[in-house]
């Protein structure tokens, strides 16, 4: 158990937006009412009922350890995810800027806030019959995530939302440099948009998340695609059974 009051604060607060307080059953379609485990979400594998995020503590920590190290490096840049939901992952880093008494840095969250778009296969193949964009649970309005980030008392000038699809809110999203990019769309469309519009914005020094890089595919060729393009040799390490991350050189 961690002995300070910021550990113990970020600790409490990855608890609260994983809500293994409370303990919510899970909600996934077709498995409705799945009892509360915590080791599944622990792991991030359930699609919880109430939850503010649906990462799981082990990726949480990673943003944890991810923001350390920038913030004790002195890596320059804002913060941002790319698929938010109800907002749970990024209201765990705007706490922990908030922790560290962080005021020059700002939390991005990109959302449509009406969940995933219909894949485009003759774009993207690699998304053919990846249609997420049916689920109602995955609708989450920027109304509902701003309310979320208040709840926690960190909806303040130091959170920008960029709301709309990424192939139109990406490319002219204003964002100069970023210290830690947390990809969490799903689709090769989502994480292609994301890696090409603001790869080049990461600092060296910087993070890069992938969350479902070893949940979906097309999500994973995305990243392999990006890196091969790019000659991106930076090691992958791998955070649980589905999130990776690197450094960028
Ligand atoms: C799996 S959820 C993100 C989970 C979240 N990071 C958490 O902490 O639980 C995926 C999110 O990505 C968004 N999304 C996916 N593709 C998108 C796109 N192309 N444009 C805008 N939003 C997108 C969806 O609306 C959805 O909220």
């Amino acid at each position: 158990m961690p002995s300070d009051a910021r550990a113990l604060y970020l600790d409490l607060a990855k608890r609260c937006v994983a809500n293994v307080i409370y303990r919510d059953d899970g909600a996934v379609p077709g498995r409705e009412n799945e009892p509360f485990l915590e080791e599944r979400r622990a792991d991030g594998r359930d699609w919880p009922k109430t939850a503010h995020t649906m990462i799981g503590l082990r990726r949480l920590e990673n943003i944890k350890f991810c923001l350390e190290s920038v913030l004790a490096a002195g890596i320059p840049g804002d913060v941002m995810e790319t698929g938010a939901w109800r907002g749970g992952a990024a209201i765990f880093m705007r706490a922990v800027l908030a922790a560290y008494g962080v005021r020059d840095r700002v939390v991005w969250v990109a959302d449509s806030f009406e969940g995933l778009p219909p894949p485009d296969p003759a774009a993207y193949p690699a998304d053919e019959g990846v249609d997420l964009s049916g689920f109602a649970y995955l609708r989450v309005s920027l109304d509902e995530v701003r309310e979320n980030f208040r709840a926690y008392g960190l909806l303040d000038g130091q959170v920008r939302f960029v709301q709309g699809w990424f192939r139109e809110t990406l490319p002219r999203c204003g964002i100069e440099r970023l210290a830690l990019l947390r990809l969490d769309g799903d689709l090769y469309e989502s994480t292609w948009l994301a890696l090409e519009n603001l790869y080049p914005k990461v600092s060296s020094g910087g993070y890069v998340i992938v969350d479902d890089y070893g949940a979906i595919e097309a999500c994973r060729r995305a990243v392999e695609d990006f890196r091969k393009l790019h000659a991106i040799t930076a090691a992958i390490a791998a955070i649980d059974w589905t999130g990776i991350f690197w450094q960028k050189p």
